[in-house]
């Protein structure tokens, strides 16, 4: 009995060294990412104002880094607050398996980046001191824009009102907290431009940084469900219920296939913020995380591209519930 016990303490011993020694070196190895690069990022008016245009309107990075106004249609973000972060993402709101905050990317949170290293954060999804990133932040996206464009984000980002707000630190449950350290992109390898007369080139590419595909399509274990891209479904906990993204894809019963072009754009714009001012909700009414309000705000052009593109999906029947009020 004692010779047994001896072995088993023996093997129990040699399964922690195993252990220890794994998590040391998978530690040590990722995430698996170039050293930030050593370019500098000149700010020119262009560049402000693409910067500008891509983070409030395209790829709407104060959606998730500013406080927005549940209390309104849409949630719409409020002002004096772009960029502060703060907001908080778990598994009933977002679907995430923990708990993690937007980060504070005014300058008086991440300042002490680099351009280099902030290039790294947005497209690869590493913070400066190496930790790996969340993919609710939609890096894996970011990882396909063109240089000029992410240069134009961080030249814009670095414009923002400094506020200081000094953001909790999340944490991510066992083991996807390992498995989030494999997936970044190694380096940023920027997209080449798209080519703006051709609407499906422009159209998917501007989809693809506006990340309208991680809210409308349905997940299983962190990953998209196959079949089901921009089929909606994807659920979010509001305080009034379940709110439901929609299927954007052409199914002409479930989905946006017959809806015209001008339908697609006038949807949008009827969401603009200055023309019709969000109207108050009661908190177990309806409301919607859609990031209307913002969206809105992009160009009839760049709206049509959408469109087109969204056209040439494969038609997905799958009918959406938008809304179930909690009992
Ligand atoms: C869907 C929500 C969402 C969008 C959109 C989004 N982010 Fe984030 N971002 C987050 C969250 C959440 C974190 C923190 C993730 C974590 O802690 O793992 C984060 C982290 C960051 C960080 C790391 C900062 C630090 O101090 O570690 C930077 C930089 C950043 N985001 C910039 C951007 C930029 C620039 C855009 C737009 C191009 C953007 N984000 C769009 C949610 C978002
Ligand atoms: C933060 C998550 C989120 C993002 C990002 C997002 N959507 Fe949505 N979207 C929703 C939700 C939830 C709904 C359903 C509620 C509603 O109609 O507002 C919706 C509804 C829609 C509708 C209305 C469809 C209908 O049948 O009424 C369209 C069109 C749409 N989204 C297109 C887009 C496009 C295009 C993008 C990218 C540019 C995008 N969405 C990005 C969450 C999102």
């Amino acid at each position: 009995m004692k010779k047994f016990l001896k072995i088993l303490a023996y093997i129990v011993g040699a399964l922690a060294v195993v252990i220890i020694a794994f998590l040391i070196y998978f530690n040590s190895t990722y995430p698996k990412v170039d050293p930030p690069s050593n370019e500098k990022v000149e700010i020119t008016p262009a560049r402000l104002e693409r910067g500008k245009y891509l983070v409030q309107h395209v790829t709407v990075c104060i959606d998730c880094h500013s406080t927005r106004d549940y209390s309104k249609y849409a949630v719409p973000v409020m002002e004096n607050t772009y960029g502060k972060g703060g907001e908080k993402y778990d598994w009933p709101t977002a679907q995430v398996p923990g708990v993690i905050y937007a980060k504070n990317i005014t300058p008086a949170g991440i300042g002490n980046y680099s351009d280099g290293e902030l290039i790294r954060a947005i497209a690869c999804g590493v913070t400066k001191d190496g930790s790996a990133l969340f993919p609710l932040m939609p890096y894996m996206n970011y990882s396909q824009f063109t240089k000029e464009d992410l240069y134009s984000v961080v030249a814009y980002i670095r414009s923002l009102q400094p506020i200081q707000n000094e953001v909790p630190q999340g944490s991510i449950d066992f083991p996807v907290n390992l498995i989030i350290k494999t997936i970044q992109p190694k380096s940023f390898v920027p997209a080449k431009e798209p080519d703006r007369n051709n609407p499906l080139e422009y159209g998917k590419y501007l989809v693809t940084i506006a990340s309208c595909s991680d809210c409308h399509t349905q997940m299983e274990k962190g990953q998209p469900i196959p079949g089901k891209e921009f089929a909606g479904g994807f659920p979010f906990q509001l305080s009034g219920g379940v709110v439901r993204s929609a299927n954007i894809t052409p199914d002409k019963e479930s989905g946006i296939g017959s809806w015209s072009k001008d339908d697609f754009i006038e949807r949008f714009k009827s969401m603009d913020p200055i023309a019709y001012p969000p109207a108050s909700v009661d908190p177990k009414e309806f409301n919607t995380v859609m990031p209307w309000t913002l969206l809105a705000g992009m160009s009839n052009e760049d709206l049509g591209a959408i469109y087109e593109y969204l056209k040439t999906l494969k038609p997905v029947s799958n009918t959406v519930v938008k809304f179930t009020p909690n009992k």
